[in-house]
């Protein structure tokens, strides 16, 4: 049942439609009742996953939807030092190569704009799993369906950005996609060194949707209906000491759950470090390990809209 309109590479969240997303978000619904009708579905296609950066949830994610489609998969965990890139080879000559042996390739890479790169000489369909603090739209995509599974609906939620917003590329994802929804309110809690750039601004500016930038988390928290959290990105600072000084400023625990509705939810596109207390894991409207386990769904509606 491969849903209508083309889509070859997965770059960045703009490149989505309002009708898109929710064939999408539909397709993965359907995988999540219904599994077994969409095993086989990919026989005899092959998937490569290239991570030159580290990779949990993503690249497994990806690993099992293609197997539970009937596809196969191969690839490299940490292509900085096991690809030829060690070597000097250059992200082009790698793609160049590795689009004649796959039928689809899942890439995360450190730099910004390395996905565009690839996708312009990629003979096959390039995911973006990551671009450095550039864009992960695939985690954008898990993240809508998670806010639509939980609450029901995407128009008209309020929604709290919490954490390093600078290089936050799955918060950059995210709210390119809430753009396209209605009545939308966002909120940015952050710390100036890691606010949120200005064109995300811009872009919510031009489009009519109401954000408001402030370091105050307690006061948003009953006011929204989602608090998306996201971990300090050591990897991104290069002072140790910028890094410190922020590491901590913001975490949820139960005094914060105290100040949030009883239906809000709580996200994090994980992995969390101190940002998240474990005591929250209890609460109900955690919802952060159901957000990760809909990666599995949303990535195999993708893969079959790409492949079928
Ligand atoms: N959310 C996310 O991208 O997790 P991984 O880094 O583990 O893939």
């Amino acid at each position: 049942m491969a849903v209508g309109s083309p889509l070859k590479h997965v770059i960045e969240s703009q490149q989505f439609s309002r009708s898109l997303l929710e064939e999408l978000l539909t397709q993965a619904e359907e995988i999540k009742r219904e599994p077994h009708r969409f095993s086989g579905r990919l026989n005899g296609r092959v998937m490569a996953a290239l991570f030159y950066e580290p990779s949990t949830r993503t690249r497994l994610s990806f690993e099992a939807a293609m197997l539970r489609l009937g596809g196969q998969t191969m690839g490299t965990e940490n292509a900085r030092e096991f690809s030829s890139s060690a070597k000097g080879e250059t992200l082009e000559d790698t793609i160049r190569i590795v689009s004649g042996y796959a039928d689809v390739i899942v890439l995360r890479h450190n730099e910004e704009g390395a996905a565009k790169r690839a996708a312009a000489v990629s003979t096959v369909p390039i995911i973006n799993a990551g671009d450095g603090p550039g864009q992960h739209p695939t985690q954008a995509l898990l993240d809508l369906y998670t806010i639509r599974e939980e609450l029901g609906r995407i128009d008209g939620i309020r929604i709290a950005m919490v954490g390093d917003l600078a290089n936050g590329r799955t918060v950059r994802s995210l709210v390119y996609l809430l753009s396209k929804f209605k009545d939308m309110k966002i909120w940015f809690v952050a710390p100036p060194q890691v606010a949120m750039r200005a064109d995300l601004k811009a872009h919510l500016t031009e489009h009519n949707v109401p954000w408001v930038e402030t370091e105050d988390l307690d006061a948003v928290l009953p006011e929204v209906d989602v608090v998306y959290q996201t971990r300090i990105q050591k990897e991104r600072f290069t002072d140790p000491d910028a890094y410190l000084a922020l590491k901590g400023i913001y975490r949820i625990d139960n005094r914060s759950l105290g100040l949030m509705r009883k239906y809000a939810i709580v996200m994090h596109p994980l992995p969390r470090v101190d940002e998240i207390a474990p005591e929250v894991d209890a609460d109900p409207r955690a919802a952060y390990f159901r957000q990760a386990h809909n990666g599995l769904h949303i990535r195999m509606a993708l893969l079959d809209r790409l492949l079928s």
